[in-house]
C-alpha cells in the first residue's frame, strides 16, 4: 500500500482528505494537539484497514516541532504528502505595526515556512518513493485568496500568493528527482470557525459562475487526482467553482 502524509487531519478538510485518500493510502496523519476529532477518525479508518493509520502531533509554528515531526515520520518511502495545516485569522489593521508584523511572521510560518521546511526534510523519502514506484508528489491545499486578497484578511493572503510560488520553486527544484510539486486553490467551502464570516453565503453563490459553494470532497477530488497525475508539476488547480472569473 502507498504512503501519504495530511497535515491538520484531524477534522474539517483535513479529516475529509483522510477518508478518501485511505482508500489508496496508509495514511501518516498529522495534527496540533490531540483531540477526540483525531481518535474517531482512527477507529473509523482503523476498522476500514486495521493497522493503516498513525497519528503525529506538532506546532507548525515551532521550528523544533516541525524537526522532531519529520524525524517521528521515520525513513520509509513516501508517495504523497499534503499540506492542509493554515492558520486562518483576520488581521487587525488597527494593531500596532509591531502586532501586525508578528501576526505576519506567525502566518507566514504556519502557511508557508513550515511547508518549505517539511518538503526539504521529506524529500530524501519521497525520491525514495520515486525510486521503488515511479512517482510522488506534494500538494498544497492553498486559497482562491492567493491570487486576490481577501478584505480583511491581508496577512493571510500574503501567505498564500507565496505559497502559489513556493509550489512552482519547489517543482523547478525537485522535478529531477520524479517529485511533482502541485497545489489546489479552494474557494469557499466550510465555514471558518471562531471569527466573523468575511461574506455572506448569497454574496458567495452570485460571484460563483457555478452557483453554489463546493463541498470538502471536491477539494479531496482535486487532491486525489494530483496525486495521480503523473506529468504534471507547478500548477494550482481552482476547486472554487469559477469563483475566479
Ligand atoms: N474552509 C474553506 O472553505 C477553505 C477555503 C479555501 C482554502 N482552504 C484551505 O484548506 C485547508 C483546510 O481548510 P480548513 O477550513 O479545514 O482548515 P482549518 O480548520 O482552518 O485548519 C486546518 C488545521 O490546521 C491545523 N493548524 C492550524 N494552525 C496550526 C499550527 N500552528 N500548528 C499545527 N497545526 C495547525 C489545525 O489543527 P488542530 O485542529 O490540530 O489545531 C486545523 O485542524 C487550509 O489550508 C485552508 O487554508 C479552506
Amino acid at each position: 500500500m502507498h504512503r501519504a502524509l495530511i497535515t491538520g487531519a484531524s477534522r474539517r478538510i483535513g479529516a475529509v482528505l483522510a477518508h478518501h485518500l485511505h482508500r489508496n493510502y496508509d495514511l501518516e496523519l498529522h495534527a496540533r494537539t490531540p483531540r477526540e476529532e483525531a481518535d474517531i477518525l482512527y477507529q473509523a479508518l482503523h476498522t476500514v484497514r486495521p493497522d493503516s493509520v498513525c497519528w503525529h502531533y506538532a506546532e507548525l509554528a515551532n521550528a523544533e516541532a516541525r524537526a522532531g515531526l519529520a524525524d517521528e515520520l521515520g525513513e520509509a518511502p513516501l508517495d504523497l504528502a499534503v499540506f492542509n495545516a493554515s492558520h486562518f485569522e483576520p488581521s487587525n489593521m488597527g494593531a500596532s505595526p509591531q502586532q501586525q508584523v508578528e501576526a505576519l511572521r506567525h502566518v507566514l510560518e504556519v502557511n508557508l515556512v513550515s511547508t518549505w521546511d517539511l518538503c526539504l526534510r521529506l524529500r530524501p523519502r519521497l525520491a525514495d518513493a520515486v525510486r521503488h514506484s515511479g512517482d510522488a508528489s506534494i500538494v498544497v491545499i492553498l486559497d482562491l485568496y492567493g491570487s486576490h486578497p481577501l478584505p480583511g484578511y491581508e496577512a493571510y493572503s500574503i501567505s498564500r500568493a507565496a505559497g502559489a510560488m513556493l509550489v512552482q520553486s519547489l517543482a523547478q527544484a525537485f522535478g529531477k528527482e520524479g517529485i511533482r510539486v502541485n497545489a489546489v486553490a479552494p474557494g469557499t467551502v466550510l465555514w471558518s470557525e471562531g471569527t466573523i464570516r468575511a461574506e455572506s453565503e448569497t454574496q458567495i453563490t452570485e460571484s460563483t459562475a457555478l452557483g453554489h459553494m463546493g463541498l470538502p470532497e471536491d477539494v479531496a477530488h482535486a487532491v486525489a487526482y494530483l496525486a495521480t497525475a503523473c506529468h504534471t508539476t507547478g500548477i494550482s488547480l481552482p476547486v472554487d467553482g469559477g469563483r475566479r472569473l
